[in-house]
Protein backbone atom coordinates (compact mmCIF):
# COMPACT_ATOMS: atom_id res chain seq x y z
CA UNK A 1 0.00 0.00 0.00
CA UNK A 2 2.45 2.08 1.14
CA UNK A 3 4.55 1.28 -2.31
CA UNK A 4 1.21 2.22 -4.64
CA UNK A 5 0.61 5.69 -2.63
CA UNK A 6 4.25 6.28 -3.52
CA UNK A 7 3.70 5.67 -6.67
CA UNK A 8 0.62 7.38 -7.68
CA UNK A 9 1.97 10.63 -5.73
CA UNK A 10 4.87 10.27 -8.60
CA UNK A 11 2.56 9.65 -11.39
CA UNK A 12 0.43 12.58 -10.35
CA UNK A 13 3.56 14.57 -10.27
CA UNK A 14 4.89 13.41 -14.13
CA UNK A 15 1.15 14.04 -15.13
CA UNK A 16 0.77 17.57 -13.53
CA UNK A 17 4.15 18.72 -14.50
CA UNK A 18 4.24 17.20 -18.13
CA UNK A 19 0.93 19.37 -18.61
CA UNK A 20 2.45 22.52 -17.51
CA UNK A 21 5.77 22.07 -19.21
CA UNK A 22 3.76 21.17 -22.68
CA UNK A 23 1.22 23.86 -22.47
CA UNK A 24 3.97 26.75 -21.71
CA UNK A 25 7.12 25.32 -23.90
CA UNK A 26 4.99 24.38 -26.69
CA UNK A 27 1.46 25.00 -26.85
CA UNK A 28 1.64 28.49 -25.55
CA UNK A 29 4.69 29.91 -28.16
CA UNK A 30 2.29 28.17 -31.36
CA UNK A 31 -0.18 30.80 -29.52
CA UNK A 32 1.98 33.61 -29.55
CA UNK A 33 2.39 33.51 -33.22
CA UNK A 34 -1.44 33.22 -33.79
CA UNK A 35 -3.02 29.89 -33.03
CA UNK A 36 -4.56 31.49 -29.99
CA UNK A 37 -8.28 30.15 -30.34
CA UNK A 38 -6.46 26.32 -30.25
CA UNK A 39 -4.29 26.75 -26.97
CA UNK A 40 -7.55 28.46 -25.32
CA UNK A 41 -9.28 25.37 -25.77
CA UNK A 42 -6.21 22.83 -25.22
CA UNK A 43 -5.73 25.02 -22.04
CA UNK A 44 -9.18 24.50 -20.70
CA UNK A 45 -9.55 20.94 -22.01
CA UNK A 46 -6.10 20.36 -19.71
CA UNK A 47 -8.59 21.75 -16.58
CA UNK A 48 -9.83 18.33 -15.29
CA UNK A 49 -6.47 16.05 -16.07
CA UNK A 50 -4.66 18.85 -14.23
CA UNK A 51 -6.41 19.16 -10.91
CA UNK A 52 -7.67 15.62 -11.03
CA UNK A 53 -3.92 15.00 -11.02
CA UNK A 54 -3.10 17.46 -8.34
CA UNK A 55 -5.81 16.02 -6.04
CA UNK A 56 -4.24 13.03 -6.29
CA UNK A 57 -0.59 13.93 -5.43
CA UNK A 58 -2.17 16.18 -2.77
CA UNK A 59 -4.13 13.19 -1.50
CA UNK A 60 -1.24 10.31 -1.86
CA UNK A 61 0.76 12.98 -0.04
CA UNK A 62 -1.01 13.05 2.98
CA UNK A 63 -1.17 9.45 3.47
CA UNK A 64 2.64 9.66 2.81
CA UNK A 65 2.84 11.35 5.61
CA UNK A 66 0.87 9.03 7.94
CA UNK A 67 3.55 6.31 6.31
CA UNK A 68 6.98 8.20 7.59
CA UNK A 69 7.77 6.48 10.90
CA UNK A 70 7.63 7.48 14.64
CA UNK A 71 6.94 11.35 15.06
CA UNK A 72 10.66 11.82 17.31
CA UNK A 73 12.33 10.29 14.03
CA UNK A 74 10.64 12.04 11.95
CA UNK A 75 11.55 15.42 13.61
CA UNK A 76 14.96 14.96 14.51
CA UNK A 77 16.00 13.75 11.25
CA UNK A 78 15.20 16.70 9.96
CA UNK A 79 11.94 15.42 7.84
CA UNK A 80 9.21 17.53 9.23
CA UNK A 81 10.96 21.00 8.41
CA UNK A 82 11.00 19.92 4.61
CA UNK A 83 7.62 18.69 4.90
CA UNK A 84 6.70 22.11 6.24
CA UNK A 85 8.30 24.49 3.68
CA UNK A 86 7.06 21.75 1.22
CA UNK A 87 3.63 22.43 2.46
CA UNK A 88 3.57 25.89 2.19
CA UNK A 89 5.53 25.92 -1.25
CA UNK A 90 2.53 23.37 -2.16
CA UNK A 91 -0.15 26.30 -0.94
CA UNK A 92 1.31 28.70 -2.74
CA UNK A 93 1.31 26.65 -6.24
CA UNK A 94 -2.16 25.71 -5.94
CA UNK A 95 -3.50 28.94 -5.28
CA UNK A 96 -1.52 30.21 -8.44
CA UNK A 97 -2.62 27.06 -10.71
CA UNK A 98 -6.39 28.35 -9.69
CA UNK A 99 -5.39 31.93 -10.76
CA UNK A 100 -4.17 30.42 -13.88
CA UNK A 101 -6.54 27.65 -14.89
CA UNK A 102 -10.31 29.60 -13.76
CA UNK A 103 -9.08 33.33 -13.86
CA UNK A 104 -6.66 34.13 -16.30
CA UNK A 105 -7.37 31.05 -18.83
CA UNK A 106 -11.60 31.28 -18.41
CA UNK A 107 -10.46 35.30 -19.58
CA UNK A 108 -8.73 34.01 -22.51
CA UNK A 109 -11.95 31.75 -23.77
CA UNK A 110 -14.05 34.42 -23.73
CA UNK A 111 -11.76 36.86 -25.23
CA UNK A 112 -11.23 34.61 -27.90
CA UNK A 113 -15.14 34.27 -28.16
CA UNK A 114 -15.62 38.15 -28.18
CA UNK A 115 -12.61 38.78 -30.55
CA UNK A 116 -11.12 40.97 -27.90
CA UNK A 117 -6.94 41.37 -27.86
CA UNK A 118 -5.55 37.83 -25.70
CA UNK A 119 -2.10 39.28 -25.36
CA UNK A 120 -2.37 40.09 -21.50
CA UNK A 121 -4.16 37.19 -20.60
CA UNK A 122 -1.28 34.82 -22.69
CA UNK A 123 0.72 36.79 -20.86
CA UNK A 124 -0.30 36.27 -17.56
CA UNK A 125 -0.69 32.69 -18.19
CA UNK A 126 3.28 32.12 -19.40
CA UNK A 127 4.28 33.69 -15.90
CA UNK A 128 1.95 32.16 -13.92
CA UNK A 129 3.49 28.45 -15.62
CA UNK A 130 7.09 29.65 -15.40
CA UNK A 131 6.58 30.20 -11.65
CA UNK A 132 4.46 27.58 -11.27
CA UNK A 133 7.38 24.89 -13.06
CA UNK A 134 10.14 26.57 -11.02
CA UNK A 135 7.64 25.69 -7.81
CA UNK A 136 7.16 22.32 -9.19
CA UNK A 137 10.88 21.76 -9.46
CA UNK A 138 11.72 23.08 -5.52
CA UNK A 139 8.87 20.70 -4.18
CA UNK A 140 10.31 17.44 -6.10
CA UNK A 141 13.62 18.18 -5.32
CA UNK A 142 12.12 18.48 -1.50
CA UNK A 143 9.78 15.31 -2.25
CA UNK A 144 13.30 13.33 -2.45
CA UNK A 145 14.72 14.92 0.54
CA UNK A 146 11.91 13.78 2.64
CA UNK A 147 11.83 10.41 1.68
CA UNK A 148 15.63 10.01 2.06
CA UNK A 149 15.71 12.00 5.17
C1 LIG B 1 0.02 18.49 0.38
C2 LIG B 1 0.78 18.04 -0.58
C3 LIG B 1 1.91 17.03 -0.42
C4 LIG B 1 2.28 16.28 0.67
C5 LIG B 1 1.65 16.28 2.06
C6 LIG B 1 3.41 15.47 0.27
C7 LIG B 1 4.09 14.57 1.08
C8 LIG B 1 5.12 13.75 0.68
C9 LIG B 1 5.82 12.79 1.52
C10 LIG B 1 5.50 12.54 3.00
C11 LIG B 1 6.75 12.17 0.77
C12 LIG B 1 7.73 11.08 1.25
C13 LIG B 1 7.19 9.72 0.84
C14 LIG B 1 8.00 8.58 1.40
O1 LIG B 1 9.21 8.69 1.53
O2 LIG B 1 7.40 7.56 1.71
C15 LIG B 1 6.69 12.74 -0.55
C16 LIG B 1 7.50 12.38 -1.60
C17 LIG B 1 7.56 13.04 -2.80
N1 LIG B 1 6.76 14.09 -3.20
FE1 LIG B 1 5.22 14.88 -2.14
N2 LIG B 1 3.70 15.75 -1.04
C18 LIG B 1 2.81 16.70 -1.49
C19 LIG B 1 2.79 17.27 -2.74
C20 LIG B 1 3.76 17.09 -3.71
C21 LIG B 1 3.88 17.84 -4.93
C22 LIG B 1 2.92 18.97 -5.36
C23 LIG B 1 4.97 17.37 -5.60
C24 LIG B 1 5.58 17.81 -6.91
C25 LIG B 1 5.26 18.87 -7.61
C26 LIG B 1 5.53 16.28 -4.81
C27 LIG B 1 6.62 15.52 -5.17
C28 LIG B 1 7.16 14.48 -4.45
C29 LIG B 1 8.25 13.62 -4.89
C30 LIG B 1 8.99 13.68 -6.23
C31 LIG B 1 8.51 12.72 -3.85
C32 LIG B 1 9.61 11.63 -3.81
C33 LIG B 1 9.04 10.25 -3.98
C34 LIG B 1 10.10 9.23 -3.62
O3 LIG B 1 11.03 9.04 -4.39
O4 LIG B 1 10.00 8.64 -2.56
N3 LIG B 1 4.78 16.16 -3.66
N4 LIG B 1 5.69 13.70 -0.58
Amino acid sequence: MTLVAVWLHVLGVVVWMGGVMYQAHVLLPMARRGDVAAFALAARRGRPVAWTALAIVVLTGFYNVTRLGPLDRVMQSGAALLLAGKFGLVLVLATLAGRRDFGEVTRLNRLVASGGDPTSALGAIAWLDRIALLLGVVIVYLGLAISRS
